[in-house]
Formats: C-alpha cells, sequence, structure tokens
C-alpha cells in the first residue's frame, strides 16, 4: 500500500521499494526500522510477522500509535473534517481547509495524531516542524481527499502487530533477535538547518559517525540508504561495506539532493554465499556493486 503521509525523502516509489526489498536477506525472519518516517518501506511489505519500527519524531510516532491502539477514533477525527471536494471556479473549498489547517495548527490542545496526519498531508513540503512556525503553512488541499480514509483502514492492518517506539535508533541495532534484518534511512547527510529542517531531529557530522559505530557494532544484516555526498562522508564512514549504486531514490520538494547509495552489511554471516551474492548484484539494473575502500 501507499505511505499515508507525504514525506521529505519518503522511499514510497514503486522502483525504490524493489530496489531496497531486492536487498533483503531471503531468510529473515523479523524486520526493523529505526528511522521510520512516512514508511515509504515499511507499508511496502507485509511478509514478516514480526515488525518494529521506531523514529524519535514523537508527532509522527503518535499517528502509529493511535492506528495501533485506537484505529477507529483517529479515523473518525479525520472524518470530522470534510475531504476536498474540487469544483471548478470554486475557492472556497480552499479557503475551508485553509481555515481548517490555521485551527489546528497551532493548537496545542489538539488530538496530537490528527493534528499530525492533517498537517502532513496538507501543509508546505509535507514538513511538520512546530519549532519553525513560518514554514508550518497551508499549500496542499489536494493532500485531504477521500482516499486518505481509505488508506488509513489498510494502515491499521499493516500495524496491528508491529511494535512500534519513539527514540534513538541505537536499540533497534543492539537488541538481540532471530534473524533479524534492518532497513536503516537516516537524515541526509547535506546539511538542511534552521527554517529549511526537514525533520524535527536531524543528524550533524557526528551524529553520521555515532550511527556508522552502532551499525558496525550490530551483529544483525542492515541495509542502508544514504546519498553519495559530495565530500565522500558516506564512502569514508562505510569503508569496507559493501556499497551497490543505483539511481536517485528520493527528491526534496524545492532542491535536487537525491540518495544515489546503499551499503549493505552483513557483518557475522553473509546475507548469501559470495558467489550467489555476486549474481544478484548483477541481475539488479541499474545496479553496479562495488567494494569501498
Ligand atoms: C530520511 S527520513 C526517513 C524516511 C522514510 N524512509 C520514509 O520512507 O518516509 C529520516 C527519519 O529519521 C528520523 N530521525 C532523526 N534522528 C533520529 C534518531 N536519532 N533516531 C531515530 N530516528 C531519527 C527523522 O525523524 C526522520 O523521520
Amino acid at each position: 500500500m501507499q505511505s499515508i503521509f507525504r514525506y521529505p525523502g519518503g522511499k514510497t516509489r514503486k522502483r525504490v521499494r524493489e530496489w531496497v526489498l531486492k536487498h533483503s536477506p531471503p531468510d529473515s525472519k523479523e524486520y526493523r526500522e529505526p528511522f521510520v518516517g512516512g514508511g515509504g518501506i515499511f507499508f511496502g511489505i507485509s511478509p514478516f510477522e514480526n515488525r518494529w519500527i521506531n523514529d524519535k519524531d514523537e508527532h509522527l510516532i503518535s499517528v502509529y500509535q493511535a492506528l495501533k491502539d485506537k484505529p477507529d477514533d483517529l479515523i473518525a477525527k479525520c472524518q470530522s473534517v470534510a475531504p476536498y471536494k474540487k469544483r471548478s471556479g470554486d475557492e472556497q473549498e480552499y479557503d475551508r481547509l485553509e481555515k481548517e489547517f490555521n485551527r489546528i495548527a497551532f493548537d496545542d490542545n489538539e488530538d496530537k495524531a490528527f493534528r499530525f496526519l492533517f498537517l502532513n498531508r496538507t501543509v508546505w513540503g509535507g514538513r511538520v516542524n512546530y519549532q519553525y512556525k513560518s514554514r508550518v503553512y497551508f499549500s496542499n488541499p489536494k493532500g485531504w481527499t477521500d482516499d486518505i480514509i481509505d488508506r488509513l483502514h489498510q494502515a491499521k492492518k499493516y500495524l496491528k502487530n508491529a511494535k512500534i517506539t519513539c527514540g534513538d535508533y541505537e536499540q533497534l541495532l543492539s537488541e538481540p533477535g532471530d534473524s533479524v534484518w534492518i532497513y536503516c534511512d537516516p537524515p541526509y547527510v547535506k546539511p538542511f538547518k534552521g527554517t529549511s529542517s526537514l525533520y524535527r531531529h536531524d543528524f550533524n557530522d557526528e551524529d553520521h559517525a555515532r550511527f556508522a559505530e552502532a551499525v558496525r557494532r550490530s551483529n544483525h544484516k542492515i541495509a542502508i540508504s544514504y546519498e553519495d555526498d559530495q565530500k565522500g562522508v558516506v564512502r569514508s564512514l562505510y569503508r569496507g561495506f559493501d556499497i551497490l549504486e543505483t539511481e536517485i531514490l528520493a527528491r526534496i520538494a524545492g532542491d535536487g539532493a537525491g540518495i544515489g547509495t546503499i551499503v549493505h552489511h552483513c557483518p557475522l554471516a553473509p546475507v548469501q554465499p559470495p558467489r550467489r551474492r555476486q549474481a544478484q548484484q548483477r541481475s539488479c539494473m541499474p545496479t553496479k556493486p562495488i567494494r569501498a575502500g
């Protein structure tokens, strides 16, 4: 299914999902996603019985949690704001939803999950950074159409048995488990500071280095999407790992920045015996496998 969110850097496109999932180990029993964001990959995965998603953004996670614990309440709340109906030459619809937006956006007493979801669907760029009020403005009435309710009904099935946490990624990398596969999509290396921040919680250079250390320490099989930054930060942090180049995986609104690299990490046992792995890499168009360092 499609993600229920509009998420900066989201990995929801079909080709992107296929690319990431192509690199999942075939024998995994548990899926973990420490930087779930809009769940571009998570909502493309159903076969794993054990799924653990996490993000540091408490407002975002409140939506996943509400869909798991009290989905009908959240859906009823969403239905209380009528969806956008396009009628030619009718600006009333735009004005009506803009009014709702301005009422909900800065009301701290509003239901946390509903507030985040409604804003995310209708705000400029899908960015809900309450700390930068000047960037929280209405721009996308078509984000609030009928199909969001259908998607919420589908999404609650995905979340029914999922473990959901809100916090730092590290626990998901370190906690033991049986045949765990972890997909990581950390914030960009390219800095988006202040009002141009994509997320409530971003990464600086030290954060990228700390994350690479945590990946090295982990006993699980891990795949990471990263941009192939011009300074070569990713390539130097992941020296010795398999780096698989691909086309751009995501674009950021108003910016051409894209992700071009996946680092595949299998510290204890290879995902597959090396021969088979090479054959699989060759079959992945337009992959160009290289080994860093
Ligand atoms: C590139 S986005 C993930 C996008 C996601 N793959 C999708 O398809 O929508 C990165 C996410 O990392 C989260 N994040 C930032 N710092 C974090 C941390 N220390 N621990 C966990 N999540 C963090 C951000 O809130 C953001 O949602």
